[in-house]
């Protein structure tokens, strides 16, 4: 799906394209010739990015500062995202960690509304154009957090839980129409996220650790195949395959070992 393959250039928003995997997108898509619209609350970052694709590209890039938490600084972009575009990338998110009653409430409600509300609220108003049009694609970014419960980091895997039902939900509704949705669910991706959730990972190998760029390629070739879960990386997928086969009880009791050794508080 390359911009320049079309007389009239393709348009991508990107949230959380300031940093991480957010700004791995936009740099390929700009690669690819897409105009782009890029969202995240550092506008100076963003500014420096959009310079670098303009300069590099020649494309049209389109800078929208919004802390998405904010309803009112969300409807800006959802005013955007409904004018008609042709890709829609829902990345903007993070993650708490420690056990959650002695998490502050208000950062878990912000989690909610970032990685759900506005992921909902954006992919509504983008996809009624969409489908008129019978063509367009939305990329939501969910986690490999969505396979099963993530005890001390709770409220961060039901977001992801969430996106991940939502999308496999609406690629059924979609079915038939030319517009396509994927969830993509990375695991551990060097990004500035860890860092912002106050994370110091030190023991996991190095293999399991992927780059954004890789996440990025990944999601993009199978969104050409169509594929609607997206899980990168060989040793993610076979962990995403085993939590499917592992009922419930156990995978519960393993995924509170795992998370009271890494992440309790
Ligand atoms: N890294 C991983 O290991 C990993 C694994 C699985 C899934 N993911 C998912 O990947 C997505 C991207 O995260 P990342 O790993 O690339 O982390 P990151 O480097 O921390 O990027 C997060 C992006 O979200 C933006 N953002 C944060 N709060 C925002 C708000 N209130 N309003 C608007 N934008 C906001 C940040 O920009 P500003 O600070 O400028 O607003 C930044 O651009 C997230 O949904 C995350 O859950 C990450």
């Amino acid at each position: 799906m390359s911009g320049r393959d079309h007389k009239k250039r393709q348009k991508a928003l990107v949230t959380g394209a300031s940093s991480g995997i957010g700004a791995a997108f936009a740099s390929r898509l700009a690669r690819q010739g897409y105009d782009l619209i890029l969202v995240a609350r550092d506008e100076a970052r963003l500014q420096a990015h959009a310079e670098e694709f303009r300069r590099d590209h020649k494309i049209e890039v389109q800078v929208l500062p919004a802390d998405l938490t904010k309803p009112s600084e969300c409807a800006r972009v959802e005013k955007v995202a409904a004018a008609g575009i042709d890709l829609l990338v829902n990345n903007a998110g993070f993650g708490t960690f420690g056990s959650f009653w002695r998490l502050a409430l208000e950062r878990e409600e912000e989690q909610i509304r970032l990685n759900v509300v506005a992921l909902v609220r954006l992919t509504h108003v983008a996809l009624g154009p969409m489908v008129e049009r019978n063509q367009g694609a939305i990329i939501n970014v969910s986690s490999l957090a969505s396979f099963q419960p993530m005890p001390y980091n709770a409220t961060y895997g039901a977001t992801k839980a969430y996106v991940t039902s939502f999308t496999e939900a609406l690629a059924e509704e979609l079915r038939g129409t030319g517009v396509k949705v994927q969830a993509l669910c990375p695991g551990f991706t060097r990004t500035e996220f860890q860092q912002r959730a106050g994370l110091r990972i030190s023991n996991l190998p190095a293999f399991l650790w992927m780059t954004a760029d890789e996440v990025v390629d990944a999601s993009l070739a199978a969104l050409r195949r169509g594929q609607v879960v997206v899980v990168p990386g060989a040793p993610y997928k076979a962990l995403a395959f085993l939590s499917g086969l592992t009922p419930r009880g156990p995978l519960r009791r393993l995924a509170g070992l795992i998370g009271r050794s890494q992440f309790a508080r």
